[in-house]
């Protein structure tokens, strides 16, 4: 049987993670002989669900015990849907993993090899594409958009996630683990193609 292909995105809030995904798994079902699985993080899952019930400000949770919670939900969504999926072969693209982690609570103050810790038993994704884009194109964007900022999303908390991004691609890098970086400031269209052409190279 083929073996399956683990694809994380992964960028700033406004980046563009969850369009690009979406275009992802249309190019594969589209254009390959593999079907596509998408899912995200926070998962709606019965621990995503707590995390998205603080992310909203419903209920409150120091960072550390937020750092556990996503790490817990990370491996809830790989036991439950990411790994069947793979051993079916299927092309499995998720909307943020591990490096989320590795830059938003880092941003938050968690400590980095204690995130790495608790997050070392979720395996690393195939490929991870990082769709950079700069914290105030960001902001406009999401603006723009007419979302509410939850506590991630303003400008200065994005520039801190996004030297931490940088810090963890680098971090990912050295230990072995494939991290492409993809302009996001380009066309959806030419991202889409950008991402694609990366994907169709593990295929
Ligand atoms: P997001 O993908 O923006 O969800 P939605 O588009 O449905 O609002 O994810 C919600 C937030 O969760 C986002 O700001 C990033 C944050 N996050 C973390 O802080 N750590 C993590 O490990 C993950 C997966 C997400």
């Amino acid at each position: 049987m083929t073996d399956g292909l683990f694809v994380a995105f992964e960028g700033l809030d406004g980046a563009g993670t969850t369009t690009q995904a979406r275009r992802a798994a249309a190019f594969v079902a589209d254009e390959t002989d593999r079907s596509p699985a998408r899912s995200a993080e926070p998962t709606d899952g019965p621990v995503g669900t707590q995390i998205r019930r603080c992310l909203e400000g419903e209920i409150e949770f120091d960072p550390e015990t937020l750092a556990l919670l996503f790490a817990a939900d990370r491996l809830d969504h790989l036991h439950r849907e990411i790994e069947p999926r793979l051993e079916a072969g299927d092309v499995v693209l998720v909307d943020r993993y591990s490096l989320s982690s590795f830059a938003y609570q880092r941003a938050d103050g968690v400590d980095a090899d204690w995130l790495r810790t608790i997050n070392a038993r979720a395996r690393p994704p195939d490929v991870t594409v990082f769709l950079d884009v700069p914290p105030a194109v960001c902001v406009e964007r999401i603006t723009a958009d007419g979302r509410g900022a939850d506590r991630f999303e303003r400008v200065e908390t994005l520039e801190a996630v996004d030297a931490a991004y940088r810090e963890a691609i680098d971090a990912e890098r050295e230990a072995g683990n494939d991290v492409r970086v993809v302009d996001g400031t380009q066309s959806e269209n030419a991202v889409a193609d950008e991402v694609t052409a990366t994907i169709e190279r593990f295929l």
